[in-house]
């Protein structure tokens, strides 16, 4: 989402300060006049060449050219209307949406918030990242085709959950305002909510399984009934689960009242981006978490090693200094902020007050489980498993390079706030397809042990992987935050991550593999103009300037598509090759913002959502954007990537307001409108996020998160004036308040998505 807290910087470390980015600037800039090669040329040497010879002999040979794909279909404009706009040829249809039932024995959703609690047998709400997953005969996981299959998906929010209630939250016995609007007497007044109000808003959160089918019609729907449904939410059981010689240590952070001996936790929380493992596991990853807890002025009492933490991953107001006696925390959801919180901990969890004598005693450590990628078999009933080992920060997406038998696994993820990292856990097991299939306890096989690194771009255009690890006199030495033992070191991987001097990105979104070469691709959404300046670049996120058009937002407010290939290819090397993909832009902005050469037919913000399609090789790029939408609501776009390096060196003049600076840095082969165009416009208010298709290639389901978006805003005393009233408007279930939808996307004449 594009409105919570990824707004805030919390990483106030001191990596990549403008005078080391100019001292590396200079450095490189050295070596290519050594090289013979001045800064005036720069703009037109390839790629490769203005890298110098760094690793270059120990490169694979270059695999041989894939034939070249072309998109088959003409790119459409932008659009405002409140529908999901489609290329001539294509067609859509809604497989299910927000507080569909999953059993027959239950009422049809309203639509109204009249309902009870009954998340637990409904479809979840804010759909984002989701995947298919074939059922063999046997029951388990088939990566090919077998005729059945279920829908994984994550429903990520809410901070609007208005359209849940008959007249929006009420706190105080107020209808109709935002919980976080009753603040007051210097901080924030939880006043009283209702448990039912709640229980909704805690249990539509998490995960749906749903099984798939064609219905007569020949048209996709979900199966009502089917034993495969199932709903994982904000209350689910799951299992603590890391490294074997630190699992004590971690367990030790994790001690509440509800588990003693931290071995288990309850829930998971703001799942957006995903990850689907190659044994067949779904990873629903915990983004956004930090904005559900309570942090009230007593909490003060906890140690300032437990407030350190908590600041650096935003369970403590920007506000709060991390050292205040008195200073008000963060408001919350107002899901502690029921009367029965004191006694019944399905709501006393979330104050996160050291209430008690011991950490046993009360709830100070429940933000210690969450911020995890959580494994799911969609195919069994089992306890998911929160996978310590991969690190814990705003989980985005969690995607696996290509598996090689007999080599170790790599998982490349995103932290999503302003200036954070990028991150990749490599597994010490090794592949072996007899493990497809294998459920929770492949996942424990690969998941558990393992290295986990951060990302540094250099200004080269070669990047390094910096361990994550206790014995780095880096991490062991670091005084902001000290670190007791290697379970200490992955719970607070942000801090990890500031100690190694990591590269501050613009919000990492989804990562994405190219199933042709293996090139691993990162969305950079968008960034701040406090957190991005021209003094602030650096080559990896090289761009600070005002949009001078429409919304005029300063920063990077269009983001950028980076990409990397690993050195030999290998999930398990330390360094890397890099360059930007695609810069967003408005095609009409000036040629120093619209670096990529954007066309009216392909101009986008803020891409969040990427994806490759395996039966294509399309790159799928999804946007969630504010900055452009005053022209265009969110979109989809269809891309035929080149490689890593079949671009040139360019040098970025900034200008954002009166501030000015220049950056070099590496941009791919310009796509133009024949490989980049724009396939789908979603409706209004909505964000489009999630993706993934048949093995065919002849269906793509795509996700269209919280249409009418604003229309809390809108509204006065929760009689809503809609932003949008989608699907309902275009006939799916019941008129009045929009929902978020899974749509399936076909071709008229059944023929392959794009090409
Ligand atoms: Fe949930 Fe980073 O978008
Ligand atoms: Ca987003
Ligand atoms: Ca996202």
């Amino acid at each position: 989402m594009s409105h919570q807290n990824p707004e805030e910087n919390l990483n106030e470390s001191p990596n990549e300060h403008f005078d080391d980015v100019l001292q590396r600037a200079a450095m490189s800039r050295r070596n290519l006049i050594r090289g013979g090669v001045g800064l005036a040329a720069m703009s037109t040497i390839p790629f490769m060449a203005a890298c110098g010879g760094g690793g270059g002999s120990s490169a694979a040979p270059a695999p041989a050219p894939a034939p070249e794909k072309a998109l088959g279909f003409s790119a459409i404009d932008k659009s405002l209307l409140d529908d999901v706009i489609l290329p001539a040829g294509y067609t859509y249809s809604v497989v299910h949406a927000t507080g569909d039932r999953l059993v027959s024995g239950i009422q049809p959703y309203s639509n109204t918030g009249a309902e009870a609690d009954e998340w637990n047998m409904r479809v979840g709400d804010h759909h984002d990242g989701m995947d298919l997953y074939y059922i063999h005969p046997s029951g388990k996981y088939s990566p090919t085709d077998t005729g059945r299959a279920v829908l994984v998906m994550n429903h990520e929010s809410s901070a609007d959950a208005h359209f849940f209630h008959p007249h929006g939250q009420t706190t105080n016995g107020v209808n109709g305002k935002k919980f976080s609007q009753f603040s007051g007497n210097g901080g924030w007044d939880l006043g009283i909510r209702l448990e039912s109000e709640v229980l909704k808003e805690i249990n539509h959160h998490g995960v749906s399984v749903v099984e798939l089918g064609k219905g007569s019609n020949g048209r996709w729907e979900y199966r009502l009934d089917s034993l495969y449904n199932r709903r994982v939410n904000g209350q689910t059981v799951m299992r603590i689960a890391g490294p074997d010689a630190h699992l004590a240590d971690i367990r030790s952070f994790m001690v509440t009242a509800y588990d003693t001996t931290g071995a288990s936790s309850r829930g998971t929380l703001n799942n957006c981006g995903h990850g689907k493992t190659p044994w067949g596991t779904y990873l629903a990853c915990e983004e956004n978490w930090a904005t559900y807890f309570f942090m009230p002025s007593t909490a003060a009492a906890l140690d300032t090693k437990t407030r350190t933490s908590r600041s650096r991953y935003g369970v403590i107001s920007a506000g709060f200094t991390g050292t205040g006696v008195g200073s008000q925390g963060a408001p919350g959801q107002g899901w502690s902020a029921v009367a029965s919180a004191g006694t019944d901990n399905r709501f006393g969890r979330w104050n996160v007050s050291a209430a008690g004598a011991t950490a046993a005693a009360d709830f100070r450590n429940e933000p210690n489980t969450f911020g995890f990628n959580v494994e799911i078999d969609p195919l069994t009933n089992g306890t998911p498993a929160k996978r310590v080992a991969m690190g814990r920060f705003a989980h985005e997406a969690a995607v696996c390079g290509l598996p090689v038998v007999g080599q170790p696994l790599a998982f490349y993820m995103g932290c999503d706030s302003r200036n954070e990292y990028i991150y990749k856990f490599v597994s010490t097991a090794v592949w072996s397809e007899a493990d497809i299939g294998g459920g929770i306890a492949a996942g424990d096989k690969y998941l558990n042990e393992g290295k986990l690194y951060v990302a540094k771009f250099n200004d080269t255009g070669a990047g390094e992987w910096l361990e994550l690890s206790f014995s780095n006199p880096l991490i062991r030495g670091y005084t902001p935050y000290v670190f007791a033992n290697q379970a200490d070191v992955l719970i607070n991987a942000r801090h990890a991550a500031d100690a190694v001097g990591a590269t501050k990105m613009d919000r990492p979104e989804w990562g994405a593999v190219n199933p042709a070469n293996g090139d691993i691709y990162f969305t950079m959404t968008n960034n701040s103009a406090a957190n991005r300046t021209p003094s602030t670049t650096n080559a990896a996120n090289p761009r600070a300037y005002t949009d001078l058009d429409g919304r005029r937002q300063s920063g990077n407010p269009n983001g950028h598509i980076v990409r990397f290939k690993e050195t030999g290819t290998t999930s398990t090397a330390t360094s890397f090759t890099w360059d930007i993909f695609l810069f967003g832009a408005e095609s009409t902005a000036d040629a120093a913002i619209n670096l990529s050469g954007l066309s009216a037919k392909n101009d986008f913000s803020s891409p969040d959502g990427l994806w490759f399609s395996k039966a294509t090789g399309i790159c799928w790029i999804q946007t969630d954007d504010g900055a452009y939408t005053d022209m265009t609501n969110c979109m989809l776009l269809a891309a035929i990537p080149g490689a890593v390096g079949d671009g040139r060196a360019i040098t970025v003049n900034n200008t954002q307001g009166s501030a000015t600076g220049s950056q070099n840095t590496f941009i791919g082969a310009a796509l133009g409108d024949a490989k980049l165009r724009r396939f789908m416009v979603a409706p209004k208010g909505s964000e489009v996020t999630g993706i993934t298709e048949t093995a065919d290639g002849r269906a793509i389901f795509v996700n269209i998160q919280h249409p009418g978006e604003n229309t809390a805003a809108i509204g006065t005393n929760a009689d809503f004036t809609y932003e949008s009233q989608w699907p309902g408007n275009k006939g799916y279930g019941p008129t009045g308040r929009p929902r978020s939808a899974t749509i399936v996307i076909t071709r008229t004449d059944g023929g392959v998505i794009g090409l």
